[in-house]
């Protein structure tokens, strides 16, 4: 693992693995009476977002509190940025104060990657602008790799907001990294210029696509960004894009539905597919974004010698103390 997690790019195969084996030890901590190991204790995490987000902000507090490490929650609203305080110095002032590792979600593509410039922190990207959100690939793949035996030659299909989604981005990546076929569904407004160079299917027809995936992963449309005429209207864009219970049928018998949330009930996907308890994997990947990140804060601050001397952990043992 590199000191930093910028971008899926930044994961080799291994790696890869490597996290996912580990969160999928990580696990069983949750399942116990006391979810919690001391594998960080003495250690700080600053969870630094200047944009709203539920799960990610979420989750990462958990992970870190379930490996004992101490957890700062920063939020832009209430914090001198108001006084015109920049990123540089709002994450130079919470580092002077011993934090080991800054989660940062920020509006601005390539915030992650300058903030690793300024701190001696491990930084991870937990959300740039329409650039990357490595995490969430991550527990996708987890989530991905719970309901197939390989993720090699999986047929994954990544509809909608192509444009806007650091979700695609990242996942396009690590999908690529392990050997699944990626195939981009979207208006042809929805797709980010060079898509052709990201070196994945792309398809323009939603019906065509979905008999033959394993994997629906359905965007979230980004109505806040829809500034320039993307779309004639919601209602005909759910009509192209959106997977509805007839869609649903139309998908093989074993492939899974999953979205990266928050969801647009009815626009991108209909309130019973959302719901449907046999194919909607959603709300098992924001239970499995927990582990994940457990597994990458624990081998990020757990240190090179103890993540390659020591087995990934078991449920109750203590490690990296
Ligand atoms: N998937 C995701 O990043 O959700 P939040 O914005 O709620 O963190």
């Amino acid at each position: 693992m590199n000191k930093h997690l910028l971008s899926a790019a930044d994961l080799s195969a291994f790696d890869i693995r490597r996290v996912l084996d580990t969160a999928r030890h990580l696990a069983k901590v949750t399942d116990r009476a006391i979810k919690k190991v001391p594998t960080l204790r003495g250690r700080t995490v600053c969870n630094l977002f200047f944009e709203d987000s539920t799960r990610t902000r979420i989750s990462f507090e958990l992970a870190a509190k379930r490996l004992s490490a101490d957890v700062i929650n920063f939020s832009a609203r209430g914090s001198s940025l108001s006084k015109g305080e920049s990123l540089k110095d709002t994450a130079l002032t919470i580092e002077a104060m011993g934090v080991d590792a800054i989660v940062l979600r920020h509006g601005a593509s390539g915030a992650a990657v300058r903030l690793a410039g300024w701190v001696q922190a491990h930084v991870v990207n937990a959300g740039d602008g329409t650039h990357e959100h490595p995490t969430q690939a991550l527990l996708d793949l987890y989530t991905m790799r719970q309901h197939f035996p390989s993720l090699a030659g999986l047929r994954v299909a990544i509809v909608g907001d192509v444009l806007h989604s650091r979700v695609a981005r990242s996942n396009v990546l690590a999908l690529k990294t392990m050997g699944a076929e990626v195939t981009l569904v979207a208006p042809p407004t929805l797709l980010p210029p060079r898509v052709e160079t990201w070196g994945v299917g792309i398809a323009y027809d939603l019906d065509a696509v979905l008999p033959k995936q394993d994997v629906v992963m359905l965007l979230r449309l980004q109505l806040e960004r829809q500034t320039a005429g993307y779309l004639p209207t919601l209602r005909e864009y759910a009509r192209l894009y959106g997977l509805d219970a007839r869609r649903l049928a139309a998908m093989p018998g074993h492939a899974i539905v999953m979205h990266p949330g928050p969801m647009n009930r009815g626009v991108e996907i209909a309130a019973e597919v959302a719901d449907s308890i046999q194919r909607s994997v959603v709300t098992s990947q924001v239970a499995n974004g927990i582990s994940v990140r457990m597994a990458l804060l624990y081998l990020l601050l757990g240190g090179p010698a103890v993540a390659e001397a020591e087995p990934a952990p078991a449920a109750g043992q203590a490690v990296g103390t």
